[in-house]
């Protein structure tokens, strides 16, 4: 087998390439088409109906140096107040819009870091929630943590909001790593907040970690694993670090000198999944790890694994509805992405509309590529059986394209059998490069993406 050189892939088939978590990507939304796409869906939910709701927090009292995030820096509390008093008119926004109380399958709250919000903001949404969404007695909370947050409030707020599961940010352990990202976290102060969540009654636990940090090396994260590890977390996520200066401006007080190359970044990342799986994790898509007794490494072991603008997940539900800044949501018909800069967003609530804007409504080969692009993501494959079920005739144009890529593949990425289009197992960390080729927006894409590996 040929052995696979991360450089020459990359400067062959392009080193940035999006990581679907959506297909069409949100560069490709359009000014002003989300609104419509959100209110029909609204119109349509009957009570029976199984939704998702995320809720974007964009603050954090720390600004990590590396963060992507959409995020604002404030030690102040009163912006999130006022935040939070605009996302509840919202959510009274979207209440109006609905015939009948939709089932609230999956709430995840995300930023930023909503572990910033007080108890009372927190009993406040829920609230609002509960008045406008039916929750499923099975529903599952979720809530992504800064452990440097944490104190009583935090924990009494999490409570009544109803947490059933913790996504908690570690990113590395290593002082040197930590002073190069301005992000300060010791260990124990990590497992003082695991155990207050699991006391908390907490059933399922996240853990983040990056690999391609500045001056990381193999043998620190090595060391950071071990400690993450020990936490026994249920999930760990180990994103490699997306250094997109020309977007988020704070990267630049990272010393490009210190990030790791390519091949080191490639390196880190196979060097990291082999000790989590042999500490018994199993790789789910392209960058997550499970328990094998997780729902995620059930749903990836019967194929029923899904991609979304949070990553990978077991939901299954009708639609997502997005609230709060720059959120994005997805409904049969397409995406909607509500308005990103916070002031503009509080405005548009504020007048009594809703926020949402941006948007895409699916045309039939969208959601065939995005159909082939998220089983690539998700399980390394998909069937062209499968695929003439779902589409029909117009699905022979694409199994025919896959079947060409994989007989002209020279680079052992990818190959075809009978009913299967695959992406090859020691190519899998080049999967975002695999699913790019059914890209049909990539080509004539101005947006500068992130390094694929
Ligand atoms: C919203 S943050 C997590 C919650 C909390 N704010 C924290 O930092 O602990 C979500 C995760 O995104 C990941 N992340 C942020 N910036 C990133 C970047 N530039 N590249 C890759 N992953 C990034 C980090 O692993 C982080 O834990
Ligand atoms: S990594 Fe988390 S805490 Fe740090 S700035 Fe980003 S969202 Fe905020």
């Amino acid at each position: 087998m040929k052995k696979l050189v991360p450089e020459e892939i990359l400067a062959k088939y392009g080193s940035a390439v999006p990581r679907y978590t959506s297909y069409p990507t949100a560069p490709h939304f359009s000014e002003g088409a989300g609104r419509p796409i959100l209110e029909t869906a609204l119109a349509g939910l009957t009570g029976e109906d199984r939704i998702s709701v995320y809720i974007h927090i964009p603050f954090c009292d720390r600004l990590c140096w590396f963060c992507g995030c959409h995020t604002r820096h404030t030690l102040k509390y009163s912006p999130v107040e006022a935040y939070i008093s605009t996302l509840l008119d919202e959510i009274e926004l979207v209440g109006q819009g609905l015939q009948a109380k939709p089932v609230l399958g999956q709430l995840h709250l995300g930023g930023g870091s909503p572990s910033m919000v007080h108890s009372a903001d927190f009993e406040r949404i829920s609230q609002v929630l509960r008045k406008n969404f039916a929750f499923a007695p099975d529903s599952e909370i979720s809530v992504e943590i800064d452990p440097s947050d944490v104190n009583e409030d935090t924990l009494e707020g999490l409570q009544k909001l109803g947490m059933t599961r913790a996504s908690i940010g570690v990113q590395d352990f290593d002082p040197q790593v930590q002073a190069a990202i301005n992000r300060p976290q010791t260990f124990e102060q990590t497992r003082d907040v695991v155990t207050a969540l699991r006391e908390l009654g907490v059933q399922s636990l996240n853990i983040d970690a990056l690999y391609g940090l500045p001056l990381q090396t193999a043998e620190r994260l090595d060391q950071t694993i071990d400690k993450v590890v020990s936490l026994s977390p249920d999930r760990v996520a180990l994103f490699g670090y997306a250094h997109i200066p020309w977007i988020k401006k704070h990267q630049r007080l990272i010393n490009d000198a210190d990030l790791p190359d390519t091949s080191e970044r490639f390196f880190q990342e196979r060097e990291a999944s082999e000790q989590l799986a042999g500490a018994g994790y199993l790789e789910i898509g392209i960058d997550h790890f499970a328990l094998p007794d997780d729902q995620l490494a059930e749903a990836s072991r019967t194929g029923t694994l899904r991609r979304n603008f949070q990553g990978y997940t077991t939901d299954n539900c009708k639609i997502l509805l997005g609230l709060g800044a720059s959120s994005i949501g997805k409904t049969d018909a397409g995406y909607v992405q509500n308005i990103v800069p916070t002031g503009q967003y509080t405005t548009c609530v504020k007048s009594g509309e809703l926020p949402a804007n941006r948007g895409l409504v699916l045309t039939e080969d969208d959601k065939i590529r995005a159909h082939i692009i998220e089983r690539l993501m998700c399980d390394f494959h998909f069937s062209f059986a499968d695929l003439d079920n779902r589409f029909g005739k117009s699905s022979s144009a694409y199994i025919d394209q896959a079947k060409k890529l994989a007989a002209s593949n020279t680079d052992d990425l990818c190959g075809a059998d009978e009913d299967l289009f695959y992406v090859k197992q020691a190519a899998r960390p080049f999967t975002r490069i695999v699913a790019s080729q059914f890209d049909a927006y990539l080509p004539q894409s101005q947006f500068r993406y992130s390094k694929a590996v």
